[in-house]
């Protein structure tokens, strides 16, 4: 999988490029405010029809600009695929066009490109709330289970209905025929997240002994409601604390999948550069994993590849990139930065003020 080709018009500080990227390592290097993360951002919207970065759209429209328009072409083995994403400033409208097709959803998108993104900001993969974590292993299972995303949609809706009619109801009987869905579908979402963050184990502590062999990572899953017991029976024990609180306490709306070192939370004793190495493991792993089971490369998009590591540490990154063979985009501010990257076929870009050059391939 990889994106040969990106037409962007009015994104952020780019009023109209047309790039053609190499299928291993692309280099994206910029001063400070050229844009290297808008394109990274551009590139994650193509493949999720949402930024990393802003939750409103309006300000990833260039300034004074009716929409946005994003065009990739892509490969994967002998298939190709051209897909265009539009959005616009006047309601907020998403249109999204596979092969000239109108009428696609943002999921079939997703589906199409597998991404990791990697960026300063992610690490709240490791000291964030639970719910980073649970995104981390969602994202996997919508990718290996095809089912998973109506399972999981229907999961939220009915978690939502429940909570407004715990509001409403003075006794238990109105839930029971709903609690019987939602603990049906918490306990085949469970049971995926379970199989999935067991069959991912391997992959990230052999990554973790590459990445940082001094350390010592366990690693646990927890559903979010005691193990072993049945959550519709959960569900009706606990109506009347859930009602009194005003929602639904307990279930795999708190599922979380930690991290520890010598018996302590990772985010408390490890380093930034340690962290940012375990949350680099962390996604090498789970596009690793993909790629055995399913035959999927995943795009790596890393953001500021250089902060916080070492020239060891980036040699060791860029190797373990170079073995997945999978497409990676990468910023930095200078050339220097990617100095210790032994890449033999690359392309790497100048950005300056929203203009991109090609440098060399
Ligand atoms: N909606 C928008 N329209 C036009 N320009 C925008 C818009 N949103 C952001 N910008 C501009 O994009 C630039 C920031 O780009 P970006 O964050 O990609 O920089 P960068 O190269 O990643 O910088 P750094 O090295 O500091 O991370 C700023 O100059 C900002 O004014
Ligand atoms: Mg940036």
């Amino acid at each position: 999988m990889a994106i040969s080709r990106l037409l962007i018009e009015n994104f952020r500080n780019f009023t109209a490029v047309d790039l053609e990227f190499d299928h291993g390592f692309n280099f994206l290097i910029g001063n400070n405010g050229s844009g290297k993360t808008n394109l990274l951002e551009s590139l994650f919207y193509l493949g999720h029809g949402r930024s990393f970065k802003s939750n409103v759209t309006t300000r990833i429209i260039r300034y004074e600009q009716p929409h946005f328009t994003l065009h990739g072409k892509i490969q994967e083995q002998q298939h190709q695929w051209s897909v265009g994403l539009q959005k616009l400033r006047k309601d907020g409208t998403t249109l999204v066009k596979i092969n000239g097709e109108d009428g696609n959803k943002i999921s079939d998108l997703a589906h199409l490109l597998p991404m990791q993104i990697i960026t300063p900001e992610g690490l709240t993969l490791l000291n964030g709330g639970p719910s980073y974590r649970r995104a981390f292993l969602d994202w996997g299972l919508f990718h290996h289970h095809s089912s998973f995303h109506s399972a999981w949609s229907a999961l939220n809706r009915l978690l939502k209905q429940r909570n407004s009619a715990l509001q409403q109801s003075y006794d238990y009987a109105p839930l029971r025929i709903w609690d019987i869905e939602l603990a049906k579908l918490a306990h085949q979402v469970t049971q995926w997240r379970a199989e999935y963050a067991q069959a991912l184990t391997p992959a990230i502590e052999q990554t973790c002994r590459l990445f940082l062999p001094e350390l010592e990572i366990q690693l646990s899953f927890h559903q979010g409601w005691e193990k072993g017991s049945d959550y519709a029976d959960l569900l009706r024990e606990n109506f009347q604390r859930d009602k009194q609180i005003g929602y639904t306490v307990s279930g795999p709306q708190k599922a979380d999948f930690r991290f520890k070192s010598n018996g302590l939370p990772v985010e408390d004793v490890l380093s930034r550069g340690q962290l940012k190495l375990l949350m680099c493991a962390l996604r090498l792993a789970q596009g690793e994993h993909l790629m055995q089971q399913k035959n999927r490369h995943c795009i790596f998009l890393i953001d500021d590849f250089a902060s916080e590591l070492d020239q060891i540490k980036r040699a060791l990154l860029a190797e373990r990139l170079q073995q997945s063979r999978s497409q990676v985009f990468i910023t930095a501010i200078t050339q220097d930065q990617l100095a210790q990257m032994q890449v033999e076929k690359h392309c790497s870009f100048r950005l300056q003020e929203g203009n991109i050059t090609l440098l060399a391939e």
